[in-house]
């Protein structure tokens, strides 16, 4: 059986949590610093260390068969690639920035001004939809200094913890697009390599949920079972279980985060007690 090859970025903002995803799947292999290649003894898959930039290209080349970029990095290349999963980590934005001191109003400022990017093409797009003309110029890195030395009077780049504009003297000023990391893959995969891809995006999806979610343990008495079984209504149904002490249950639950602290109130005014929260590492439904 043939491996799918799988392209990473070598080094960045991508490449360790990449590499996460992949453990997280189960998927073991040695990751020797520096290395141009690894494969994985229990998973028919082999990883090529990339440039972020050349992902796209490898992928729609069939040099890799599926590749993780940013988001950015493949709307900017247009390549022919399908996009198959949005993976939710390396979150950040693509965004505008002008010196510090500047006045900003709206995007209007860059009518007739030079901004520097290593997005063209995102760009262009966004200022012709503002009906704004500026000059672009294409540089492939360190865009954050073209403002120091005159280059031009803003930027377009990536941003995410906002440190690099910060200990450049600039500051953001509009968004141009968000942006996380993607999956993407070749568009004639073979079906046998379409196949260890579908096992991959079913770990991949086990993972996600896993994180989206948290088991829930709690006391209650049983007059309020009801109520509260409404509030975590879980995969099926939730576990209950009668504790020790009589006229009280346990109730076990799965739950998104996000509902969890929107429901917190209720359960306990509905007299839930000793409430816990669990991670949970895969879920599968
Ligand atoms: C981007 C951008 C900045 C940095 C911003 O580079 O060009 O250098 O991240 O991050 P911060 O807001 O947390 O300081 P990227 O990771 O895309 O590297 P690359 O340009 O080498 O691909
Ligand atoms: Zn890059």
């Amino acid at each position: 059986m043939s491996n799918l090859k799988v392209a990473i970025q070598k080094s960045g903002r991508l490449s360790e949590d990449s590499l996460k995803l992949f453990e997280e799947c189960g998927i073991k292999f040695n990751n020797g610093a520096k290395k141009l290649k690894a494969h994985s003894h229990n998973f028919p898959i082999e990883f090529l260390f990339l440039r972020d930039d050349d992902i796209p290209g490898y992928v729609e080349d069939g040099i890799a068969d599926i590749g993780i970029v940013g988001q950015n990095v493949q709307d900017e290349y247009q390549k022919e690639v399908e996009v198959i999963k949005y993976l939710g980590f390396s979150k950040c934005r693509l965004s505008l920035a002008v010196p510090r001191e500047e006045e900003y109003k709206d995007v209007t400022y860059f009518e007739g001004k030079n901004i520097a990017t290593s997005y063209p093409n995102i760009l262009k797009a966004f200022l012709d939809e503002k009906g704004v003309s500026a000059e672009i110029h294409t540089i492939s890195g360190s865009v954050e200094i073209a403002p120091g030395i005159g280059l031009a009077e803003g930027i377009c780049d990536i941003v995410s913890s906002g440190s690099t504009l910060m200990s450049n003297g600039l500051k953001e000023v509009d968004t141009v697009m968000k942006s996380e990391a993607v999956m993407v893959a070749n568009k004639e995969l073979t079906s046998e390599k379409q196949k260890i891809v579908d096992q991959l995006i079913f770990r991949i999806n086990a993972v996600l949920e896993g994180k989206n979610n948290k088991y829930v343990l709690l006391n209650a008495p049983n007059d309020s079972l009801d109520t509260i079984i409404s509030l975590l209504p879980g995969m099926r149904s939730p576990t209950v279980l009668p504790l020790a002490q009589d006229g009280w249950s346990s109730i076990h639950s799965v739950i998104n985060e996000d509902d969890f602290w929107g429901n917190i109130e209720k359960l306990r005014e509905a007299g839930a007690e000793g409430i816990l929260v669990v991670p949970i590492e895969k879920m599968i439904k």
